[in-house]
């Protein structure tokens, strides 16, 4: 079938949205152009947020497998649209039930926490969720002698626990994007232009994240870039954000944090990458992928996410 222009994919996106009560949420790592159809763009805690709290029937989702199920957990009342099933995540894959369940046998006694960067079944055996955004009000918000166990990203854990100083013990998950980003490239780019600022996601490895000027969840950074003094970033995480902070800030520099291997376009996420224009398109035509929870999990998986949703409001997050 012959492919149509980009202009009538979005005129028609538009058209059914409106036709169909439809909204679209899309990731910070979706390529510009979905960014700028999305009804709302945000990190993933923001999303979560967004998808608890709107009144459309069908929800798009420009982004990963985890974010579509976990906004479907939140409203199982909506259509929840994945433009590409394949559209996983390294990290969630890192954490299959099975193994959880049994690492969890194995550190008895402890809170357990889990990044939203998991599966539905994962998160029906946690007891509160996280995001970048908010993984260490999160901790802190617990008794200072709670024992806890965190989970799947390690680097993000590590992080949580230098900045709370907790018990905590550390599943050994990591993202394949974060974990790819090359120190020295990082300091030759910053030789290169002295002025400029490192900006690191807390899921990078430890030499990278001891290197940063500042440390941050993608819309902290966002917001980094647009209070902040300096007219050159390198930024430490998936370039697609990049894309926000050129909008705000268009007369400031952005480098983006090359990987280790200079030939593998690493700092892209291979699976956010997936969607395109064409399959939002076809997905809210078809009313297809539709992502679907059992409803034994995702009555289990609920309560982590609302609880962290209830933190966060709390604290103003
Ligand atoms: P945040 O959206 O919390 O910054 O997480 C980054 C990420 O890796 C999402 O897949
Ligand atoms: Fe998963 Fe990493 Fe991609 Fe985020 S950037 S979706 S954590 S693989």
């Amino acid at each position: 079938m012959k492919q149509k222009s980009a202009e009538y994919y979005i005129s028609e996106i538009k058209r059914m949205k409106a036709e169909k009560n439809a909204i679209i949420l899309a990731h910070y790592y979706q390529t510009g152009d979905i960014q700028d159809i999305a009804d709302f763009v945000g990190d993933s805690l923001a999303l979560s947020q967004k998808a608890a709290a709107n009144d459309a029937d069908i929800i798009v989702f420009a982004g990963v497998k985890f974010m579509a199920e976990t906004a479907k957990i939140l409203a199982p009342e909506k259509k929840v649209l994945l433009p590409d099933l394949n559209a996983g995540c390294s990290l969630a894959d890192s954490c299959r039930a099975v193994d959880f369940e049994k690492f969890i046998k194995d550190n008895p006694g402890r809170t357990i926490i889990t990044y939203v960067n998991t599966t539905a079944e994962i998160k029906a055996l946690s007891d509160i969720s996280c995001t970048s955004s908010n993984a260490v009000q999160i901790v802190e918000s617990l008794p200072v002698n709670e024992k806890i166990l965190f989970a799947p990203d390690r680097n993000l854990g590590n992080y949580v626990l230098n900045e709370t100083g907790r018990d905590i013990v550390i599943w050994n998950g990591t993202c394949h994007v974060h974990e790819e980003f090359s120190l020295e490239a990082i300091l030759r780019l910053k030789k290169e232009n002295p002025g400029a600022k490192i900006i690191v996601h807390p899921e990078c490895e430890l030499p990278v994240r001891m290197v940063a000027d500042f440390i941050g969840s993608t819309s902290a950074l966002l917001h980094f870039t647009k209070t902040d003094k300096a007219d050159c970033y390198i930024v430490a995480t998936e370039a697609g954000i990049i894309h926000q902070m050129k909008k705000y800030n268009p007369g400031k520099k952005y480098i983006p944090a090359p990987g280790i291997d200079s030939t593998c376009g690493c700092s892209e996420c291979s699976f956010m990458k997936l969607v395109t224009i064409e399959k939002i398109y076809n997905c809210l035509r078809d009313e297809n992928p539709e992502i679907l929870v059992d409803m034994n999990i995702l009555v289990k998986a609920q309560r982590p996410i609302k609880r962290m949703i209830e933190i966060s409001d709390k604290l103003g997050l």
